[in-house]
């Protein structure tokens, strides 16, 4: 991109950022172990149901001691409403090392933050910036699709751009010193202008330079005159690429039936024993599919054994309980 172009952009999106960014708790402090629960709380999951959960999670656990020191149990019951389980004991696998190999203190770094257990590339790029202020650039859905519709050469006619690619075009645009404010930037553009099913491109500070824009200007142009195209035509993102946006970023409550549903279910069911208390597999059934028989004995033990391995259950002779 010209720097002309970029240096227009960046004022324009960070002016927008400063006057309609929302009032966010995670937004008001730059303690890493605060960035850390918001980030993995809010990367599965939407920002209204992340509010009421992260205020709960740091007034039980307000420290990296507080949530290293936690049965793992009480972790995962106040994981209740999030989803993705998982995401519980990793994050208190990463508290806990950052309290072993770290001393306590967060790296800085986004290869040492990377290092940390369940910690992937987005949130290691989202604690550097947004507790430490670094100049990195990261990926998310919606800093994806902002920088794919928007950010990209809206003179290339060329094949959607690359995951690399995107990369190289949101660290070539990251403003020195303010990497805070653009990254969280994007995020919010895409949050609540440039959304995946219906961008409202006229409140959109940047849509000038935007090919999705431009493109979407030009099917409305098609169809008040009448041409053809109209209501067929698709932009350069088009209906299939659009529904899978769609489905991607609602995809927070697992098919019934699934796998994934049937451990929440089970997950859910340890929730509710009184704590320290386990229940024997053929009590659990029941509480799990309705109809359970003995036949279904080894697929609940599958299901079980599965969420032993990630540290979400333990299972003694047939009992099973959270860890
Ligand atoms: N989603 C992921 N990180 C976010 C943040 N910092 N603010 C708003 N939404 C987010």
């Amino acid at each position: 991109m010209p720097p002309s172009d970029a240096e227009d952009l960046q004022p324009r999106l960070l002016a927008w950022f400063h006057t309609h960014a929302r009032d966010l708790p995670w937004r008001r402090t730059r303690d890493p172990y605060a960035i850390l629960v918001s980030e993995v709380m809010l990367q599965q999951t939407q920002v209204e149901r992340v509010i009421p959960k992260y205020a709960a999670f740091m007034a039980a656990f307000p420290s990296l001691e507080a949530l290293a020191a936690a049965p793992t149990a009480e972790v995962i019951r106040l994981w209740s409403g999030l989803g993705y389980n998982r995401r519980a004991v990793n994050l208190q696998r990463a508290a806990r090392a950052v309290l072993e190999q770290h001393g306590g203190s967060f790296p800085r770094e986004v290869a040492a933050l990377r290092a940390l257990p369940g910690i992937g590339p987005y949130t290691a790029g989202a604690v550097a910036c947004f507790a430490f202020e670094q100049d990195v650039a990261f990926m998310d859905t919606n800093i994806r699709r902002v920088l794919r519709r928007a950010m990209a050469d809206p003179a290339s006619a060329g094949p959607e751009p690359t995951e690399r690619e995107l990369l190289a075009i949101g660290e070539a645009l990251v403003p020195p010193g303010q990497a805070w404010a653009w990254n969280q930037a994007l995020m919010e553009l895409g949050a609540l202008v440039c959304t995946a099913a219906a961008p409202a491109c006229y409140r959109c500070p940047i849509r000038a330079r935007c090919r999705e824009h431009r493109a979407r200007d030009e099917r409305e142009t098609r169809a008040r005159e009448g041409q053809p195209g109209y209501g067929s035509g698709e932009g350069r993102e088009g209906a299939g690429a659009r529904v899978r946006a769609r489905v991607a970023e609602r995809s927070e409550e697992p098919y019934q039936g699934s796998r994934r549903w049937y451990r929440g279910r089970i997950v859910e069911a340890l929730r509710q024993l009184p704590a320290g208390t386990a229940i024997p597999l053929a009590d659990l059934g029941p509480l799990v599919k309705p109809g359970f028989s003995a036949d279904d004995t080894g697929w609940l033990r599958a299901l079980v054994t599965g969420l032993v391995r990630d540290g979400l259950a333990t299972c003694d002779d047939d009992t099973v309980g959270l860890p």
